[in-house]
């Protein structure tokens, strides 16, 4: 089992669960963001925190809507997945 899962919320952030400790969040020039004491943190997507990289609720306000569905890699370039139920 993965020690970080990160999830892509309904037309949200993205929420990092971690062990604390066990992962580092930096800026482009690899500054830490201090996260101590932060098991889990929600990373915005949407563009429109003023709190980025965290979510700050406004995707929310923007009406943000993002396709988050996990996609087998063979279905995403078109070619027909074996296992999948007829629809
Ligand atoms: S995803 Fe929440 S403010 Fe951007």
């Amino acid at each position: 089992m993965a020690q970080v899962k990160i999830t892509a919320r309904n037309n949200g952030p993205f929420r990092v669960e971690a062990p604390e400790g066990s992962v580092e969040l930096v800026d482009a020039d690899g500054n830490k963001f201090d996260i101590t004491g932060k098991p889990a943190f929600s990373l915005c997507r949407c563009g429109g925190s003023i709190n980025k990289p965290f979510c700050d609720g406004t995707h929310s306000k923007i009406g943000f809507a993002a396709a988050e569905a996990a996609v087998k890699k063979e279905d995403a370039q078109g070619t027909p997945d074996p296992g999948a139920l007829p629809k």
